[in-house]
């Protein structure tokens, strides 16, 4: 079966880098076309430079990376520098990417790359703020019939925010861009917190990750450990949540996962819950479903996937 081709729109970030590295991974089932960053966790500049970092480590510096926006839409950037460190990337000590961005913007790059494809082929998979795949929509309509599906993680459903008590960071971010994506008619499939908090890196998971050994096991055993901090001391749960690559670990083994085809709306007005996606979860609206909450998960059997194809690094 040939790979599928997708594009990772990311704002790396921890979890981010895991999720690049489990698509790095599995080019067999994956063909990244592409990386494109977003300001998110950290600026801009950070998060393409972590995105090089992370493609360096993999030994894929064939898959160009580009920059995209450097802000929401409308919002001013909140960054997340508490849970990812100032770089967005703490918690290991990297070497400067050599390799260069690819030339032109990112939105650009989605577009041009979605255009010159076949109908419904091409996967977006945004696990950041939305505000590069919204602008590639509103720049060129004609990019819609082109996508297969959009996978990303973000909101939370049925459980309270991360951000605020209503809203995940990602749609809280640049809540304008999550509106345009969930009213755009493509196939979605949603990982919000509904799902990747059932997605704990556990101690016993953590071990199996550090007992690959290698560069690999050891850069991501650092960097989880100094995520996992944050999520401990704020839930008292035995770890963090692995939130991004869960969107890759539903493209390699769809079966991990579950979930209910419902209406999603994002809130974008009210200072209190802007950034909320309001989840239609009984159909009481009697509005069609616009994408799939995905809410359940095999845990072990992620956390075998990403070790098993942390492994083939
Ligand atoms: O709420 C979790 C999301 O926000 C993840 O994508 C994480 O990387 C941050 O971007
Ligand atoms: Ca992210």
């Amino acid at each position: 079966m040939a790979a599928r081709p997708i594009i990772i729109d990311c704002d790396p970030g921890l979890d981010d880098a895991v999720a690049l590295l489990l698509a790095f991974a599995s080019p067999e089932e994956l063909d990244l076309l592409g990386i494109t960053c977003v300001a998110g966790n950290v600026p801009l500049d950070r998060t393409e430079r972590n995105a090089r970092i992370i493609r360096a480590l993999a030994w894929r510096d064939d898959v160009p990376v580009y920059a995209g926006c450097p802000r929401p839409m409308l919002r001013p950037l909140h960054a997340a520098e508490r849970v990812h460190g100032k770089s967005g990337l703490d918690g290991y000590d990297w070497d400067e990417p050599s390799a260069p961005l690819a030339d032109g913007h990112a939105v650009d790059f989605i577009v041009d790359t979605c255009l010159a494809a076949d109908d419904r082929s091409i996967t977006l998979c945004p696990i950041g703020p939305l505000t590069n795949v919204a602008l590639a929509i509103v720049k060129e309509p004609g990019i819609l019939p082109k996508i297969a599906e959009i996978a990303f993680m973000g909101g939370a459903a049925t459980i309270p925010g991360n951000v605020t008590p209503a809203a995940e960071f990602n749609i809280h971010a640049d809540p304008h861009a999550a509106r345009i994506v969930l009213e755009s008619g493509v196939k979605l499939t949603m990982f919000g917190l509904d799902v990747t908090h059932q997605a704990i890196t556990t101690p016993d998971r953590m071990a199996a990750i550090r007992d690959i050994g290698g560069p690999i096991s050891e850069a991501v055993t650092g960097m989880l450990t100094f995520y996992d901090r944050h999520d401990i001391e704020r839930y008292g749960a035995p770890g963090g949540p692995l939130h991004d690559p869960c969107v890759i670990a539903y493209l390699l083994q769809p079966d991990l996962f579950g979930g209910k085809d419902c209406h999603v709306a994002v809130e974008t007005e009210s200072e209190t819950t802007i950034g909320q996606t309001v989840a239609d979860w009984w159909g009481v609206t009697g509005k069609d479903a616009n994408c799939r909450v995905i809410n359940r998960i095999d845990a072990d059997g992620f956390y075998a996937l990403i070790v098993e194809r942390l492994k083939r690094l």
